[in-house]
C-alpha cells in the first residue's frame, strides 16, 4: 500500500492572497469578521483535487434533495473551485451562476476548470468574503453553500449576508458537515484519534465541524422561513463493497488533507498518520467492515 506522508498541506495553505488577508493588519480584521483564522484542508493542487472528487462522491445523495428549477440566477457562497458550480451547470442548463469565495488560489482554479462557462457569460467567479458581499440587495434566485459555513466564525452573519442578496421568496441550501456522526467498525484507535484532533484543531481555528446541527437555528436566526433539513448519509458495509472501498479511499484523502497542520501543531505524530492509512487499509480488506458518516442539508426561503 501506499502511505503517503504527511505534507501536501501548508499551515497557512499557498495561498498569498489569504495569507497575506489573514497576516496583514487590515486583514485581521477580516479575519475576525469571517474568515476563521485558519483553513484545515489547505488550498494546494493535491486538496485542489480532492474538492472535484469529493464532489462527485456527494453528488447523487445531496442533488437528489436539491431543487433550483425555479431559479434563473444563483449564487454560490464558498463555491471553491468550482467542483459544485460544474455540477450545477450540468444539471441546471438554463442558470446563471455567480460564484464567491475568499481564496484566490480557489477562484484562479475554478476560473481553469469552467472557462467554457465564463467565456459564455453563464458564470462569473468574484473573490471576497462571504460576511461582506459585493453584491446589492435582491440580485439572485438561489443560494447554494456547500461545506462553507464549518470554516467561517460568523455562519449567521454570512447567512445574514446571503438573505440580504436573495430576491423575497429566493431559496438557499445549505450542505453542512456533522462531523460526530462518523462510525467505523472495525474499531480503528488511530483512525478515531486523528479525527479527533481534525475536529478539535479546526474548532480551534474557530471553524465548526459540527455546523450542520444547528443550521436550523442559525437561518431562522439570520431571517429565513419555512426552514427545512434532511439528514444525508453514507453507510457503507457487506451490501455493497465496491461503493463501501471506493467512500474509504474518498476518507483517508480528506483526513490526510489536514494531516500536515495536525502534525505542524503536535496533535497527531507521524505514527498516527500512519497507523491511521494503515486501519484504514485494512477496512477495505476486511469483508466486514462499516463506514458510516450523515451531515445536514437545510431549505429555506427568503421573505
Ligand atoms: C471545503 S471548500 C468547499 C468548496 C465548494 N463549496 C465545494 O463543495 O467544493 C470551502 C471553501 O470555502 C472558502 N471560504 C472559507 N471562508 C470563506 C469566507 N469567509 N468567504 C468566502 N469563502 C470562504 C474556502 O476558500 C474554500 O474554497
Amino acid at each position: 500500500m501506499t502511505v503517503h506522508a504527511p505534507g501536501h498541506v501548508l499551515p497557512c495553505g499557498d495561498d498569498r492572497t489569504w495569507c497575506s488577508a489573514l497576516h496583514s493588519g487590515k486583514l485581521l480584521a477580516m479575519g475576525k469578521s469571517g474568515i476563521a483564522d485558519g483553513y484545515i484542508h489547505g488550498f494546494d493542487t493535491v486538496e485542489q483535487d480532492r474538492l472535484f472528487q469529493q464532489a462527485r462522491i456527494h453528488e447523487n445523495v445531496i442533488f437528489s434533495q436539491v431543487s433550483f428549477d425555479s431559479c434563473q440566477s444563483l449564487l454560490e457562497i464558498g463555491s471553491g473551485v468550482g467542483a459544485q458550480t460544474k455540477i450545477l451547470l450540468e444539471r441546471y442548463p438554463e442558470l446563471r451562476i455567480q460564484c464567491l469565495d475568499a481564496s484566490k488560489a480557489q477562484a484562479d482554479r475554478a476560473a481553469e476548470a469552467l472557462k467554457f462557462d465564463v467565456d459564455s457569460g453563464r458564470v462569473n467567479i468574484s473573490v471576497g468574503d462571504a460576511m461582506h458581499m459585493p453584491f446589492d440587495e435582491n440580485s439572485f434566485d438561489g443560494a447554494f453553500v456547500c461545506w462553507l459555513l464549518e470554516h467561517v466564525q460568523h455562519p449567521v452573519d454570512v447567512l445574514r449576508e446571503a438573505h440580504r442578496v436573495l430576491k423575497s421568496g429566493g431559496v438557499i441550501y445549505c450542505n453542512e458537515v456533522f462531523n460526530s456522526t462518523f462510525y467505523v467498525h472495525p474499531y480503528s484507535p488511530a483512525t478515531l484519534k486523528f479525527w479527533m484532533e481534525f475536529n478539535d484543531y479546526q474548532w480551534s481555528l474557530k471553524g465548526d465541524p459540527f455546523v450542520g446541527g444547528k443550521l436550523a437555528n442559525y437561518l431562522m436566526e439570520a431571517g429565513f422561513q419555512n426552514v427545512t433539513t434532511t439528514v444525508l448519509t453514507h453507510q457503507y458495509d457487506n451490501r455493497t463493497p465496491k461503493k463501501r472501498a471506493a467512500f474509504l479511499d474518498y476518507w483517508v484523502n480528506l483526513l490526510l488533507s489536514g494531516a500536515q497542520n495536525l502534525v505542524a501543531t503536535g496533535r497527531v505524530t507521524d505514527d498516527i498518520v500512519r497507523d491511521m492509512q494503515l486501519e484504514m487499509e485494512a477496512m477495505k480488506k476486511d469483508p466486514n467492515s462499516v463506514i458510516f458518516y450523515s451531515w445536514i442539508l437545510a431549505r429555506a426561503e427568503a421573505w
